[in-house]
């Protein structure tokens, strides 16, 4: 037994370090050693152990003449991937095409949920997709579920979503409201990037055509980007955050009728780190108020 097995100040300094590493849910009852098991299937294979660089205790051949000729290739250990940029591509294609063929949101959900293009959908637990009223005329849209969506499988149900929850009921706006105050929130991806990291350009690019179907279908009155990544994605902007809240900016795609006002917020967790922000934020609420009343009888 390791001495973290048994010391539990050592087993509980171990769990820390999983957690700051992104480590934070237990997917299987039993921990898989996959380094075992490369080591396994490696040794399963022909040829000296020492044309298997890390597993030989024999001296390390010096150059490729003296490895002699290289195993045939076989399994998933040695086939040859695609470069990631091939594979991107292939996967918001595929995207495109899928997203495309979706007419609701129930039909856009299920594309969604049989599509496997996207890297985060294998380490999520659950499909984050919308929450709210479909037939809202504001649709938000943040950056990537956490670890309390991930559990629920709904966008902003953790303390940001707490606040937004807040935000939204300061200008009369409620997730399960009706009518006037109905909003439906979701996200610029639909899978937790592990450890709550920011999702990579390509993971963005690949949910973005099911983004934009959702605003395609939603068709709403207003469209709020909450927080940079998501107004930069949407708005096409390169600028932070800090220049792009307070403007008004059109939003569309080549099947809208028309272009769509579109605006970006401080997002709530950013708000919870730095509360002397929150004055911006309310001028901005104020913003998406007024807005919306003069939309209201249009
Ligand atoms: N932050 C986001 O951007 N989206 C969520 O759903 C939760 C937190």
């Amino acid at each position: 037994m390791t001495q973290a097995a048994t010391d539990p100040v050592a087993l509980k300094a171990l769990l820390q370090w999983y957690l700051e590493a992104g480590v934070d849910e237990a997917i299987a009852d039993r921990p898989q050693d996959r380094f075992a098991e490369q080591a396994r299937a490696l040794a399963a294979r022909p040829g000296p152990a020492a044309d298997r660089p890390g597993l030989s205790d024999g001296p390390m051949p010096r150059s490729p003449s003296e490895r002699g000729p290289a195993p045939a290739a076989r399994g998933p250990l040695t086939r040859p991937q695609p470069p990631a940029e091939v594979s991107d591509q292939a996967a918001v294609k595929d995207a495109v095409a899928q997203a495309g063929r979706a007419e609701t949101l129930e039909a856009l959900r299920a594309a969604l949920e049989g599509f496997d293009g996207c890297a985060l959908k294998k380490t999520a637990s659950n499909l984050c997709f919308t929450d709210g009223n479909p037939q809202a005329r504001v649709l938000l849209v943040g950056e990537a579920p956490g670890a309390e969506e991930d559990r629920q499988g709904l966008p902003f149900v953790g303390p940001s979503g707490k606040l937004l929850d807040a935000m939204l009921a300061s200008i009369g706006l409620d997730r399960h409201g009706e009518g006037d105050a109905a909003v439906l929130i979701s996200n610029t991806v639909f899978w937790r990037p592990p450890g709550n990291r920011t999702p990579t350009p390509s993971e963005t690019a690949i949910c973005l055509p099911f983004v934009e179907r959702l605003i395609e279908i939603v068709d709403p009155r207003v469209l709020v980007c909450v927080g940079g990544p998501s107004a930069k994605t949407l708005l096409a902007q390169a600028q932070g955050i800090t220049r792009l809240r307070g403007k008004w900016y059109d939003y569309a795609t080549p099947r809208m009728a028309a272009p769509i006002p579109a605006m970006a917020l401080y997002h709530p967790a950013y708000l919870l780190r730095s509360p002397a922000m929150k004055r911006d934020a309310w001028r901005d609420l104020l913003m998406l108020k007024r807005r919306l009343a003069g939309a209201a009888g249009a």
